[in-house]
């Protein structure tokens, strides 16, 4: 589910990885790609759960316009996955309804 191979992106393979948790499940992303294509690449489809039905939701415009694929990262609910860019150690959890903001400990 990753293009390898891109005439114009260039080989996808020589791009450094980086570690990101979805759910609980350590996975390897490609630096530059953004945190749904990671998740696409390791068969995780589902963002988040409506708030009304608990229905699934997952990525569909792609583009940063239909929210469908907002997660919670780092704590932060409704976080756009299709145009946000995978970072070393983010942690990303489906999100539930409108999501709830986690206390961070500083
Ligand atoms: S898939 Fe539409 S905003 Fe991300």
């Amino acid at each position: 589910m990753r293009v390898e191979k891109h005439p114009i992106l260039g080989d996808a393979g020589q791009r450094e990885t980086v570690n990101i948790t979805v759910d609980g499940r350590v996975i390897q992303a490609r630096k530059g790609e953004s945190i749904s294509a990671a998740m696409l690449a390791e068969k995780l489809r589902i963002c988040r759960h409506t708030t009304k039905s608990k229905e699934a939701r997952g990525l569909f415009c792609g583009i940063g316009q239909c929210t469908d694929c907002v997660m919670q990262v780092n704590g932060v609910p409704n976080v756009r996955t299709c145009i946000t860019e995978v970072q070393e150690g983010m942690t990303i959890c489906t999100q539930e309804g409108v999501g709830t903001w986690e206390a961070k400990d500083e």
